[in-house]
């Protein structure tokens, strides 16, 4: 028998770095979706504004959203068909209530409800009620939809109090 041994060394870092993911989405489930892992999707969704977490909307928000790309909240974010196609896959099978998903974000949500925003979902703007009406002003905030300027982990899909 040949079983090559892996190092000790790396195993052990290894087992540190998932120690610290477990120990990262365990300490607030309530804070951790799972990043845009999909080169297309981050590519064609994420230059204008962070790549959304598709658990962040339910899986018709992601086909409405898809099929008005043409006038995105007064953008053109128009891709060819097959892209569309494709990124629609993506998100539909990554969506807030695809099976086994059921994302916190989504409660409160009527069934069959489609918004575009995940600024408008009524958890969200619980979640938000009480950061300060100059917060949302400030010059580098500019936007609800700007995540990351108060969520400087979003990218990584963390988005605790900072
Ligand atoms: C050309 C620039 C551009 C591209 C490309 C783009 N978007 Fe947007 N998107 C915007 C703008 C502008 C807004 C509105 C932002 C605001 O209100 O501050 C927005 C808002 C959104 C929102 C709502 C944010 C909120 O308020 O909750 C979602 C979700 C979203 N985009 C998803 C996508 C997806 C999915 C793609 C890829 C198919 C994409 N975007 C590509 C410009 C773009
Ligand atoms: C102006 C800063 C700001 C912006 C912009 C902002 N947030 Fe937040 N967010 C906060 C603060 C502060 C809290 C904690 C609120 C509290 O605990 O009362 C929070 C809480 C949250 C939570 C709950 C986390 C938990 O601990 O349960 C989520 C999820 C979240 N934000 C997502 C988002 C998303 C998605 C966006 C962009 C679409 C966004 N936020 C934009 C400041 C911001």
């Amino acid at each position: 028998m040949n079983i090559p041994l892996r190092p000790l060394a790396v195993t052990l870092v290894a087992l540190a770095a998932v120690a610290t993911l477990l120990g990262r989405a365990q300490a607030g489930d309530d804070e951790y979706f799972p990043p845009v892992t999909d080169k297309l999707t981050l590519q064609e969704c994420g230059s204008c504004h962070l790549a959304f977490p598709p658990s962040m909307l339910p899986a018709a928000s992601w086909k409405r959203m898809m099929g008005e790309l043409h006038d995105h909240f007064g953008d053109d974010a128009s891709v060819d068909a097959d892209t569309a196609a494709a990124i629609t896959r993506y998100l539909v099978r990554n969506a807030g209530d695809a099976p086994g998903h059921g994302s916190k974000l989504l409660r409160g949500l009527k069934p069959g409800e489609a918004p575009l925003r995940i600024t408008e979902l009524p958890k969200w703007v619980r979640e938000h009620r009480e950061v300060p009406k100059a917060d949302w002003t400030r010059k580098d905030v500019g936007s609800k939809a700007n995540c990351t300027a108060c969520h400087i982990d979003a990218a990584k899909g963390y988005f605790e109090d900072d």
